[in-house]
């Protein structure tokens, strides 16, 4: 008898820096789609995609789920496999959702989508365009300035600018006739933090401006501000739906890649203690910056607010956020009254409206 049970192709893993909170993410994700209810709903083919960008069929995927961490040569079927991604792993016929567990550059961006595209079958989360255009920096802000939206004055750089001293020097120049120290600098396409630097002066401006030119051509340079970190989950298509909105504290100056992956670092608010108009505001503003940049399925936006002065501003959209255990997302989901067994069930039937 055919299953009536739909097949999604749960794909983590992923050539970037991100991969082992995607292998957390799945862990999070196929656990849910695989207890209570959706077990009757629900058959998972999970797929791993190797550091080297190599795609595994599910004897692979499930080693890696059941040990936590990346797959060893030795649990390869072909350890010397080319690079990349060359056709898709057996099993992968019977897929009826694709679920991407991604985090950044080949997973965030457009890039995976566009095969699921191609393929013809529906996938959880943004298309092409609300990948791409949420994953890059300068394209986001850009599409959030078209539509007037709040957020910080930023400048755009070019890493090609950059080759000599007196080059250099005047990039600087007129990034400060824009912005006032301190400043962030941020290479355009990457997450958790990675090469993003707090700059106070002429000098640090410059390593910052080379830290971020090593891993993108496109830079943006912000406007820094004393600000809370708030954040707000998105779910839906047709008809988009905010969370209650969260908060992250930390004991740090920023909210860099350490503060980010080290336990006890940072703790979350949820619901964040705010005056419910500016929760209201929050709300209103994710589900306008989703449709500013066409991200729909699922997305987080964040914030930074400065409650002295009452100002809020629109930070960035993730596509793809964290979803482990102890991520915002799947957390201002339970919080909103929408538990994780249901959370993944939603993902799975929004891809498919
Ligand atoms: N303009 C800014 N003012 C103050 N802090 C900032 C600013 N931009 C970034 N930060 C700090 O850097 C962190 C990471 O920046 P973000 O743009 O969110 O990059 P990522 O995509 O890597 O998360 C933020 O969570 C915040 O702590
Ligand atoms: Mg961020």
């Amino acid at each position: 008898m055919p299953s009536s049970r739909t097949c999604v192709g749960v794909v983590f893993g992923g050539a970037s820096e991100e991969h082992a909170v995607s292998i957390r993410s799945a862990i999070t994700v196929i656990g849910a789609l695989r207890s209570g209810a959706n077990l009757n709903r629900f058959e998972v083919n999970p797929l791993y995609i190797d550091q080297l960008g190599r795609w595994w069929p599910a004897s692979v995927a499930e080693a890696v789920l059941k040990q936590g961490h990346p797959a060893k040569p030795e649990q390869l079927p072909n350890p010397h496999a080319p690079k990349g991604f060359t056709n898709l792993p057996d099993g992968s016929d019977k897929v009826q959702v694709w679920y991407p567990v991604l985090h950044g550059p080949n997973g965030e961006d457009g890039t995976v989508q566009g095969l699921f595209s191609l393929i013809g079958k529906p996938f959880v989360g943004s298309g092409v365009l609300g990948s791409a255009l949420s994953m890059d920096k300068l394209a986001m802000k850009a599409a959030f300035a078209a539509a007037g939206l709040p957020q910080v004055p930023y400048a755009a750089a070019n890493a090609e600018d950059l080759i000599n001293e007196r080059s250099r020097e005047s990039v600087a120049k007129n990034l400060e006739a824009q912005l006032k120290y301190p400043c962030f600098v941020k290479p355009a396409n990457l997450g958790s933090s990675v090469g993003i630097s707090k700059a106070q002066n002429r000098e640090e401006l410059l390593s910052g401006l080379a830290t971020a030119a090593k891993l993108d051509s496109r830079i943006v340079v912000e406007q820094g501000v004393t600000a809370r970190e708030l954040e707000c989950a998105v779910l839906g298509k047709r008809e988009l739906q905010a969370s209650v909105v969260g908060e992250i504290r930390f004991n740090a100056d920023w909210y860099d890649y350490d503060t980010k992956y080290t336990e006890g670092f940072s703790h979350t608010l949820i619901p964040a203690p705010l005056p419910k108009q500016v929760e209201e505001q929050i709300r209103k503003l994710s589900l306008q910056a989703c449709d500013c940049v066409a991200a729909h399925g699922m997305a987080r936006v964040d914030f930074f607010y400065d409650d002295e002065l009452n100002e809020l501003w629109l930070n960035e959209i993730n596509t793809l956020p964290g979803f482990t255990s102890q991520s915002m997302y799947p957390m201002l989901w339970e919080a909103s009254g929408v538990t994780l067994e249901q959370l993944v069930a939603q993902l799975v039937a929004t891809a498919r409206e």
